[in-house]
């Protein structure tokens, strides 16, 4: 193998910003510091526009180099009266750029402006009854006059700007939203972003198509054009490798890179025997039926169940995991890489389907606000000498998602709920053994169709099902005692995996899964249904 950096290296040394998934120019939402941001740029792409988050500590020369479109100044957790509390470049005023300021945001611009930010002591939190002032000029023109906003917020806005008119109150905050036509600045104390504001989403797109006059052609389909075009601009006529885990963003970038290169691309999967039932032949058939790829499967079931022989303790268990799959991947790609030398034709490049959340949580590139780092996503090795393509950096999962369909993968991979790296090893509690998964892959399959059958996928985030494998109970099938093994569903519900709560499922539901599994699963006479949110729980079991 040639001499490359390591993959860590090479994300270091590659340029700080997530490349452009788009030669359009960005609505940039800068980030105060709060969970917000993400949640703005998500609802302007939804309505059709391209956006980026930048930190708050981004200079007025630095948003004006990324050429932006418009600019949404994100809520904050801080109050402007804070010491410490986070600014901005006020030059951002003086670029010219349609702006638009949310809560926090919605203060700063206020501020910056020559208007006043009072410390009242007056708060409010959640639902608030707002009423649009004269005609809402262009941000909320058309709009009911009553409407019901999502605040949190104890600072207010107590007088706007010289030039401003004010376009709504609430009973506790006279100056709800302001704004220039004529300057196109615009502010709302509320949450527009959230969904409990009633007309949330119209005001983002008030701002984004009347006041900046942008139009809404940002979609999935633009997206892997241009992506196709920098792939194939990136890797030339290089080769390419790819680990294949049959979860949603390997599976996307994976497409996305043959759709650029064919069969420069080899993809690797590993069948570690911890899959759920189908899962190996959706890849093998499903996956490579639609998209055509050259796919490699490294058969390392007994290697990973000798590896887990008698051994119970879960971190110890991630570990033994972790380690063989990182063996089995390597060894692949030995092999791999020795073939294509023999060709002439090393392989340089390795996919990753890195997300545009894992990007601004390991600092956004930009070196500040790093909550946490997201090198290797895909548990792959460290050193693996290879340079990255991560045609996904870009974008959220929802947009995954899209571009999943639109190049035409199968429903049952794109639509997937979340299934951890370690798989079904972590689902048993106790020893893994190749009875145990039998056990459990029975059940998760009956599980998992009823849930479909009922139409509750888009409800739940996932459903662990989980086997007590050291528990046994009592119980009656037939004439006869049986003493079996429990079964735990554990449907959750979750924006992000960070807290969940358990998803209220409706009794035939469940009563028809607890039905199937005891009559059609030998070895388990009990279903149980798992009520803990989390925290104090974790979403699975071990
Ligand atoms: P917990 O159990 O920590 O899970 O509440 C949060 C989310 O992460 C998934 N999970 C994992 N995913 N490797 C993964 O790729 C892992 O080791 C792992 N452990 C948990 C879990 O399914 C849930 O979506």
């Amino acid at each position: 193998m040639t001499e490359l950096p390591t993959s860590a290296a090479a994300q270091a040394e590659t340029p700080v910003e997530p490349a452009a998934a788009t030669e359009q120019r960005p609505v940039l939402v800068v980030d105060f510091g709060a969970q917000y941001a993400q949640l703005i740029a998500r609802r302007v792409r939804e309505a059709g526009v391209y956006s980026e988050i930048v930190p708050h500590t981004a200079s007025a020369s630095d948003i004006a180099a990324k050429n932006p479109v418009g600019i949404i100044l994100s809520g904050g957790p801080s109050s402007v009266y804070e010491e410490g509390a986070p600014a901005l470049d006020t030059g951002v005023f003086d670029l010219g750029v349609p702006t638009l300021g949310i809560c926090y945001g919605f203060q700063v611009m206020a501020q910056a402006l020559g208007g006043e930010v009072a410390h009242t002591g007056l708060r409010e939190y959640g639902a608030t009854d707002a009423a649009v002032t004269g005609d809402g000029g262009v941000l909320l023109g058309g709009q009911p006059v009553e409407q019901n906003v999502w605040m949190s917020h104890g600072d207010q806005v107590a007088k706007a700007p010289e030039g401003f008119a004010v376009l709504a109150s609430t009973g506790a905050t006279p100056v709800a939203a302001f704004g220039s036509d004529e300057r196109r600045f615009y502010g709302v104390q509320w949450h527009p972003e959230v969904k409990h504001s009633d007309y949330g989403q119209n005001v983002i797109e008030n701002f984004l198509h009347k006041a900046a006059g942008l139009p809404a052609d940002w979609n999935s389909g633009n997206v892997i054009a241009e992506q196709v075009e920098r792939i194939r601009a990136q890797i030339g006529s290089g080769r390419v490798i790819s680990a294949l885990s049959g979860g949603v963003d390997s599976a996307v970038s994976t497409a996305l890179v043959h759709e650029a290169v064919g069969d420069q691309l080899t993809a690797i999967f590993v069948d570690h025997g911890l899959l759920r039932k189908g899962e190996r032949e959706q890849v093998e058939n499903d996956y490579v039926a639609s998209t055509g790829v050259r796919l490699v499967t490294i058969d390392a079931r007994e290697q990973f169940l000798s590896a887990l022989e008698g051994v119970s303790d879960p971190e110890q268990k991630r570990k033994i995991i972790g380690r063989e799959f990182i063996r089995s991947f390597e060894a692949a790609e030995r092999e791999l890489v020795a073939e294509a030398a023999a060709d002439g034709e090393p392989i340089r490049f390795l996919v990753q389907g890195t997300l545009y959340p894992d990007v601004v949580e390991s600092g956004g590139g930009t070196g500040t606000a790093n909550i946490k780092s997201h090198h290797n996503v895909g548990g792959l090795p460290e050193d693996l000498q290879f340079e990255l393509v991560e045609p996904l950096r870009t974008l959220f999962k929802d947009e995954v998602r899209a571009i999943g369909r639109e190049l035409g993968l199968p429903e049952a991979i794109v639509a997937r709920q979340p299934f951890p790296g370690p798989g079904l090893g972590i689902r048993i509690v106790g020893e893994v053994t190749a009875d145990r998964l039998e056990i459990l892959r029975d059940a998760d399959a009956i599980a998992r169709e009823e849930l479909t059958k009922a139409g509750l996928d888009g409800e739940i985030w996932q459903c662990p099902v989980v086997l007590l494998a050291d528990v046994r109970s009592v119980g009656v099938q037939g004439d006869g005692r049986t003493y079996g093994h429990p079964i735990v569903l554990r449907p959750v519900s979750s924006e992000d995996a960070m807290t969940a709560d358990w998803t209220r499922l409706p009794y035939d539901v469940l009563s028809k899964i607890s039905n199937r599994i005891t009559n059609e699963v030998r070895e388990v006479n009990r279903v149980v249904l798992d009520v803990t949110s989390k925290p104090p729980g974790t979403i699975e079991w071990e």
